[in-house]
């Protein structure tokens, strides 16, 4: 029988009224989170794909809800140490549970956090990752241009900063747009339009590269910024 070490996990702090917030939205949601939403939060596997992880390299990803996307990229990338912060306690809880049934979960290591205050010393002893993913996060916090900006300067040189989240949905009918709308609505997700001028002021700033696709007809925006060597 293989024995399977618990992943390293930080103890609860009062991070204030989101994380109130995001532990209410999820306090029951995250029991159906990964099989409810494998239909509707669309390119995070293209995205796991495209961060082509090395052996020795590690990679943070930045409001990991339940781990799935973590525990998906140790499975594509072995040898790679896997890092997740989230703020709500009860998304935490699932990731640590998830991590802790399958051998792969010893490279993937979790701590509560803000994406708007990042700090991720105290959490990992690490203050620079190869890579950086946010996964439908930054249209849920509310100081989302913030937790761009707290992100990308964890980043090595050379290091990547990849982004999934909600588009305009342009190409979708009407009507579609506007059901959308009200259920994201329901778990406070608010689709931010101006991503792609954020992430141009971000990338001129930075002297960074920018590459930015719309996925499925303007379903979502998947975006990488390179931060200079
Ligand atoms: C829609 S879920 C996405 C989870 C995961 N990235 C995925 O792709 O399945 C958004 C996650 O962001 C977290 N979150 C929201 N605001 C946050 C913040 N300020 N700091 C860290 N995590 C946050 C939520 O608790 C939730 O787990």
């Amino acid at each position: 029988m293989t024995s399977v070490r618990p992943p390293r996990f930080c103890e609860h702090q009062d991070l204030g009224d989101h994380q109130g917030l995001m532990d209410d939205v999820y306090r029951h949601q995250r029991y159906v989170y990964d099989f409810t939403r494998k239909f509707y939060l669309l390119g995070r596997d293209h995205l796991i794909e495209q961060l082509n992880a090395g052996p020795n390299d590690n990679i943070l990803e930045v409001g990991c809800g339940t781990g799935r996307n973590l525990l998906k990229a140790s499975h594509l990338f072995p040898g790679t140490q896997f890092y997740g912060i989230d703020i709500s306690q009860e998304m935490l809880a699932t990731a640590t549970y998830n991590a802790s049934r399958t051998p792969l979960g010893n490279r993937c290591h979790f701590g509560q956090g803000d994406a708007a205050a990042l700090d991720t010393f105290p959490l990992f002893q690490r203050t620079e990752f190869d890579a950086i993913f946010m996964s439908y996060t930054l249209s849920m916090i509310p100081p989302w241009e913030q937790a761009l900006h707290e992100a990308f300067a964890l980043l090595k040189p050379g290091g990547k900063l990849h982004i999934i989240d909600f588009g305009m949905q342009q190409g979708l009918p009407k009507w579609f747009r506007a059901i959308l709308s009200r259920w994201l609505g329901l778990f406070h997700v608010s689709p931010r339009a101006d991503l792609p001028h954020a992430l141009s002021a971000l990338a001129t700033r930075e002297h960074a590269d920018v590459s930015y696709h719309s996925l499925y007809k303007d379903y979502c925006w998947y975006a990488v910024l390179t931060r200079p060597a």
